[in-house]
């Protein structure tokens, strides 16, 4: 394992939703498992003023909301102490000045530094104008590397517009786009099933398989992120980025090696293979809704119109769908489809592969009702699983068959989960961008979604709408290509979690 740097994390937007429910907490339990650098330093950069005591308290809060008061009494102490605060008001234009003064200054902040902008997308440009311009990312005695969250960009010019400004003050190994999906321990996994495993590959493409299903599934609604959400939409948010990514990690050829440049490589090229969508047959590829009111683990919810922020005439998605297809040689053909949801009846992330049926039925009397095919399922959450689904004869003197789930569990009790977030940041404090975006998987991303885009921004009148706690709006089977092909809700044998719709 390469030895961690000591180095100061500068947290820019402290007191925002993603550094209370992700960093903060990932930071800590790092601290928990004895991870991070001994000398390192976490500097919050928030707009409100704040005394160091504040700071500490409102990050104590942050943590009770996770944890146990005796599994943060074991960190605390030696985790607070290594917490800063720096206000960085909107209208004081010395801010940044002061914040150089501070990092330069300052023995406690060791001169390798990461800037995370945990902020909303449209401040990632400003306030990295502001850090170069306060001579912040120069490396002069220390690296100094920069953290951008998704979505980077709004399109692909607009991403290729914040790269070329980024370019100005950082070079591409500065840089870490960060897609927290590819950070989840089953993420990972489809590469070690792929490639640690030889009984998959011989059937790994379309000789073999009828389609992939990527589903990521929600119970929340915007929580509060109207600001952010309406101009995103669950295509940019969610689709763009998490699920482009793990139809990459699917498709994608097995890697020269697991180097960042190797692994990236063959992401890129994959997701160029996707058939563009031309404008005019974006209906036949895409889908939309918007949740109205409806019912969530058994409590009534309001409907997005009725969310706090959003427009009366929104027709912003939360829900959104894609069919796509690989031009290569081992994907020619296969349909993927790709679906996320708010407010949906479960919260679920999963991978379903289904297989074609063998070429000829010969047991066709020895069941009741149609075939059912091979599935492989890969379950990222809430549990982290690897299924496949079978055929077997019935035990009995007739010859009867039914399908069977393989489940392979792998946690072994005492093997700890981790969250996405705290695996991304020890790799960025080591300097190993393999799980992080390079600008080309980026834009490729933003190359297939662009016409949809296009597309449902210029139809501003309607947009389909689903109850909250449903699986999304009706309509949505015209995606597929086959009759017999269904979204498949659960990872469970229950034939009633097929749906049409
Ligand atoms: C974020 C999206 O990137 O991912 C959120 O902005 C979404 O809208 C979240 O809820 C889902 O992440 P996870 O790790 O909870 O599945």
């Amino acid at each position: 394992m390469k030895a961690m740097e000591p180095c100061t994390i500068v947290i820019m937007g402290a007191g925002g939703d993603l550094a209370r429910r992700k960093l903060i907490p990932a930071l800590f339990r790092l601290e928990l498992f004895k991870r991070l650098p001994d000398n390192m330093a976490i500097l919050g950069c928030g707009r409100k003023p704040m005394s160091h005591e504040q700071w500490a308290a409102e990050v104590l809060g942050m943590l009770n909301e996770k944890h146990k008061p005796e599994v943060i009494e074991q960190a605390f102490a030696r985790f607070s102490a290594r917490l800063q605060y720096h206000a960085n008001p909107p209208d004081d234009a010395e801010s940044y000045q002061r914040l150089q003064k501070t990092l330069d200054n300052n023995p406690q902040f060791p001169p390798n530094i990461v800037f995370y902008m945990s902020v909303r997308p449209a401040e990632f440009l400003p306030i990295i104008e502001k850090l170069g311009n306060a001579g912040l990312l120069q490396e002069k005695n220390g690296w100094r590397r920069v953290v951008i969250e998704k979505p980077f960009g709004y399109d692909l010019l607009s991403a290729q517009t914040l790269q070329q400004s980024l370019y100005r003050h950082l070079n591409e190994p500065q840089i870490y786009r960060i897609d927290h999906y590819l950070g989840k321990g089953t993420v990972q996994n489809v590469m070690v099933f792929r490639f640690a495993n030889i009984l998959l590959e011989p059937i790994w493409n379309r000789h073999y398989i009828d389609h992939v299903q990527i589903t990521h599934s929600e119970t929340m609604g915007i929580e509060g992120r109207a600001g952010y959400f309406e101009g995103a939409g669950a295509l940019r948010d969610m689709l763009q980025s998490h699920l482009m990514q793990l139809l990459a990690l699917v498709a994608m050829e097995p890697p020269l090696s697991m180097s960042a440049v190797h692994l990236r490589d063959e992401k890129v090229k994959a997701l160029k293979a996707i058939r563009p969508i031309t404008q005019n047959a974006v209906h036949a590829h895409a889908f939309r809704g918007q949740y109205a009111g409806g019912v969530v683990n058994g409590n009534p919810v309001p409907g997005y119109l009725e969310e706090k922020g959003v427009a009366a005439d929104s027709v912003t998605e939360t829900y959104a769908a894609l069919k796509l297809f690989i031009d290569n040689w081992r994907w020619a053909g296969v349909p993927f489809y790709l679906r996320t949801g708010k407010r949906m009846p479960e919260n679920s992330s999963a991978i379903c592969i289904r297989f074609k049926n063998p070429p000829q039925d010969l047991l066709k009397h020895a069941r009741h009702g149609s075939q059912h095919p091979n599935w492989v399922m890969l379950g990222i959450q809430p549990n982290d699983c690897l299924k496949m689904e079978m055929q077997v004869k019935v035990p009995g003197l007739d010859l009867n068959t039914r399908t069977i789930s393989l489940d392979a569990s792998y946690h072994q009790k005492g093997e700890d989960s981790y969250d996405a977030y705290e695996g991304l940041l020890l790799d960025v404090m080591l300097g190993d961008q393999s799980l992080f975006l390079r600008i080309d998987e980026v834009e490729t991303a933003w190359h297939v979604v662009d016409p949809v885009i296009k597309v449902w921004a210029m139809e501003r009148d309607f947009i389909n709408t689903y109850p909250a706690g449903t699986w999304g709006p009706r309509g949505t089977y015209r995606l597929f290509d086959r009759e017999d092909q269904f979204w498949r809700h659960s990872l469970s044998l229950d034939g009633a979690n097929f749906e049409a719709y």
